[in-house]
């Protein structure tokens, strides 16, 4: 049998959602699983995760259909109870790590209780990997729910390798050290032989934390664990770009068009020179949609002469809808869009088209390729895959990018419009500056961050990974064999 990778992460790339005993597939929204998914397709590897429904809100044949579309994927489902995901997820992972790691400090809300089950479902997934686990294979652990993982497979077998990478900021030390469970966080992330982030930035904050709390001895890459080092890296998270590349150029090619793509046409044959910008993310607080909002409202208000000439199509697909920030959220969101179309809209014209829903992946190439700006602002994002797909989708090379500084993705993009997110009247310039951008200005902006992204792209990231854990791997054996 061949060695494989036993890919790992809270969520499978595979979505199920079951009514009246139907089972319904989407796939998973997110970097994690749209980035991760062309790797496992196209490598020896199988995904331990949950699919989305909660183990005891379904029947024994609708857990098997589950199981065998499951395995079609070369996927295991972990079956989680809805009071697991209540705690684990929803809890600990989503109303602790997630606010924290991204600096929404007091969104934390501290609960023994989810700590406790979130401890007992990193075993439970430990579990299943043991179950799954082949001599030879090694194991790639993904992101913050998962964060004990690494030490709880280490602790059952030190021969196989572990790599952990985190899809979302690592804090500074000063907000980690406002964890109450700090210690054991760090320590079950160490039991990982590579850990990687995805910008230097995130890779020093972790190291500082280690350093500062465990006092463990650390250097540049490395961290001393016992008898162990411990390698850490960053590895700037990329896409399939010639998935989005070829779908752009395939969409124009096209003879038939989507409603939406007719719809999109009809206000630009209307409008002459009027131009679409787009927005991309899930409905979620760090990705600065109000702010985004606010700053349009600002933008029509000092800008006049845009009215009727511009529109923001804004995509959010729903997330995490159980969390109350996320709900507040959307609230503020309808609101928001309510207002900004109350105020500015004509009788032929509203500024905003709103979706909140997720849409196929032919459709979001539709907005890619006839959108003129992408305004992406979040106020911390560990990466922001939407940067790379709207680039790569841009066959001819035009189209701006108004970007926020706080996504990890901006070190990677001095040549697009670099904005801070919480700066109205800075956004509301950059949206200017990028519906007067000549064609010749954008391309050759364009141009270098094209050429990046298709020379960086996901296989080469997961490779420079995987390289990198063999070295790691490498290391241990010598430390062991010595
Ligand atoms: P995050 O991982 O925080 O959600 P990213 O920007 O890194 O943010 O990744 C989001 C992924 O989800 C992208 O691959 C994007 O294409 C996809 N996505 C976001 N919103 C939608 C939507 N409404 N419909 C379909 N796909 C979406
Ligand atoms: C981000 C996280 C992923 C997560 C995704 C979607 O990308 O880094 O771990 O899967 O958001 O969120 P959800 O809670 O729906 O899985």
């Amino acid at each position: 049998m061949k060695n494989k990778t036993i890919i790992v992460s809270n969520r499978l790339p595979l979505n199920v959602s079951v009514e009246q005993g139907d089972v319904k597939v989407f796939p998973s929204v997110g970097g994690l699983a749209t980035g991760m998914k062309s790797i496992h397709q196209n490598s020896e590897s199988l995904w331990i995760g949950w699919a989305g429904v909660a183990s005891d809100e379904i029947d024994e044949i609708t857990a098997e259909k589950i199981k065998k579309l499951s395995i079609k994927e070369k996927c295991v489902p972990v079956p989680l109870t809805h009071q697991e995901l209540e705690e684990y997820y929803f809890g600990f992972s989503n109303r602790v790590l997630w606010p924290l790691f991204h600096y929404f400090m007091e969104y934390a809300d501290y609960d023994e209780t989810h700590w406790e089950a979130y401890k007992k479902v990193n075993e439970k997934f430990a579990e299943i990997i043991l179950e799954n686990l082949n001599e030879g294979d090694k194991i790639w652990v993904h992101d913050y729910q998962l964060l004990l993982l690494p030490q709880m497979i280490k602790d059952k077998r030190p021969d196989i390798s572990v790599g952990f990478f985190q899809h979302i900021p690592f804090p500074s030390y000063e907000i980690f050290r406002t964890v109450p469970w700090r210690e054991e966080i760090l320590k079950g992330m160490l039991g990982a032989d590579l850990l990687g982030f995805h910008t230097y930035d995130y890779e020093r904050h972790f190291i500082s934390s280690v350093s500062r709390i465990l006092r463990y001895e650390t250097n540049i890459n490395s961290i001393h664990v016992g008898s162990r080092t411990v390698k850490v890296d960053s590895f700037p998270m990329s896409i399939d770009y010639e998935k989005f590349h070829n779908a752009a150029i395939e969409h124009q090619l096209k003879n038939e068009k989507t409603s939406l793509q007719i719809r999109i046409d009809q206000y630009k044959e209307l409008v002459p020179d009027s131009k679409l910008i787009l927005s991309i993310d899930r409905l979620d607080y760090t990705k600065g949609i109000a702010q985004r909002l606010k700053a349009l409202e600002y933008f029509l208000d000092k800008y006049p002469q845009f009215t009727e000439k511009v529109r923001l199509i804004m995509l959010a697909v729903p997330s995490r809808e159980e969390v109350p920030q996320y709900q507040h959220l959307k609230k503020e969101i309808d609101e928001l869009v309510g207002r900004i179309n109350g105020k500015f809209s004509t009788p032929t014209w509203t500024p905003v088209w709103y979706f909140y829903r997720s849409l196929p992946f032919e459709e979001l190439i539709e907005l890619y390729t006839s959108s003129d700006v992408a305004f992406l602002t979040p106020i911390r994002d560990g990466m922001n895959l939407v940067a790379k797909e709207y680039i790569a989708s841009r066959t001819d090379q035009t189209g701006v990018l108004i970007l926020s500084e706080m996504a990890g993705v901006a070190h990677e993009m001095n040549d697009a419009l670099l904005i801070n997110p919480n700066d109205d009247k800075q956004m509301s310039e950059a949206l200017k500056q990028a519906l007067e951008m000549p064609l010749e200005e954008q391309i050759s902006r364009n141009k270098i961050i094209q050429k990046r992204i298709k020379r960086y792209n996901v296989d080469k990231w997961a490779e420079d990974f995987m390289e990198a854990l063999d070295a790691a791997s490498q290391l241990k054996e010598e430390n062991l064999t010595r």
